[in-house]
C-alpha cells in the first residue's frame, strides 16, 4: 500500500525537523522506503518560535523537488505550512506568507499542548469563518479535546477535518494520545494521518506504524481512504 503523508518537517533549516542536507536526504529516503509515494512539506509557520519561514521553506522545497526527481521519480511532493495558530496569523495568511496545503483551502492548524479548549475553538470558528477548512493537526495530542469529541463531531459538520500522527497509535507520544487516536478512529472522527517527521532517530517519518491499529477497527477501503485517497483529494482541493 502507498501512503500520502501530510504532515512532516523534512525541509532542512527551516524550522526544527531536518538540521542538514544530508538529514533531509536521509528523512526522504526512510518516507521512500516505508512506502510512502507523497509527501506534503509542511514547516511550521510560528513566526515566535522560528521566524517568518515562507522564504526558507520555499527555497528548502526547490532543493529537494530537484533531488527528489533525479532520485524517486515515483514520488510526489506538495508544499505547505503548518500554521502554529496566532492572533496575528491572519494577516499572514492573508498576504499569503503562511500557505495553505498545496494552494488548497485546506490549512494545517497546531496549537500548543496545553492550549485550552475555549481558544482552540474560537481559533477554529475564525479559521471556517474566513473561508478555510481548517485541519487540526495531531488531534489526538490536546488534553483540552479529551471529553469533547462532541465538539470535534461539530467541527466535522462544521467543514473541518482532523489529521492524527501515525506514531500516536503505537504510544510515541503517550498514553493518553494512543487512547484518544484509537477513540477518533472508532468514532470516524479522522481523515487524514501523517507521520508529523522530524528528524531520523526519535521521530522518524513512518506512516506504516499505524497500520496494525487501524486494520484492527477499519475497512481496507477506509484505510485505503485515510492512508491516501483523501490527502490526494485535499491537497487537489477537492471535497472529502
Ligand atoms: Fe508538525
Amino acid at each position: 500500500m502507498a501512503f500520502f503523508d501530510i504532515h512532516t518537517h523534512i525541509l532542512c533549516g527551516v524550522d526544527d525537523g531536518a538540521r542538514t542536507e544530508e538529514e533531509m536526504h536521509g528523512m526522504l529516503r526512510a518516507a521512500y522506503e516505508d512506502g510512502t509515494r507523497a509527501i506534503c512539506l509542511t514547516p511550521h509557520y510560528s513566526p515566535y518560535l522560528f521566524g517568518d519561514t515562507s522564504a526558507s521553506s520555499e527555497r528548502a522545497f526547490e532543493r529537494l523537488r530537484i533531488y527528489a526527481e533525479e532520485e524517486y521519480p515515483d514520488l510526489e511532493l506538495y508544499l505547505g505550512h503548518e500554521l502554529g495558530y496566532h492572533e496575528s496569523c491572519v494577516q499572514a495568511l492573508n498576504d499569503g506568507r503562511c500557505r495553505t496545503l498545496g494552494g488548497s483551502r485546506y490549512l494545517l492548524v497546531d496549537f500548543p499542548a496545553g492550549v485550552g479548549f475555549f481558544e482552540l475553538r474560537s481559533a477554529m470558528d475564525r479559521l471556517l469563518r474566513m473561508g478555510y477548512c481548517p485541519v487540526l493537526a495531531h488531534a489526538e495530542r490536546y488534553r483540552a479535546l479529551g471529553h469533547r469529541l462532541g465538539w470535534v463531531r461539530e467541527f466535522v459538520e462544521n467543514g473541518g477535518l482532523v489529521q492524527l500522527n501515525a506514531t500516536s497509535a503505537v504510544g510515541a507520544f503517550g498514553g493518553f494520545s494512543k487512547r484518544q487516536w484509537v477513540k477518533f478512529v472508532k468514532q470516524r472522527l479522522v481523515h487524514v494521518i501523517g507521520s508529523d517527521g522530524h528528524n531520523l532517530d526519535s521521530r522518524p517519518p513512518k506512516m506504516s506504524a499505524c497500520l496494525p491499529m487501524l486494520e484492527k477497527y477499519c475497512t481496507p477501503e477506509e484505510i485505503g481512504s485515510l492512508m491516501w485517497k483523501n490527502a490526494q483529494t485535499l491537497l487537489h482541493n477537492g471535497r472529502i
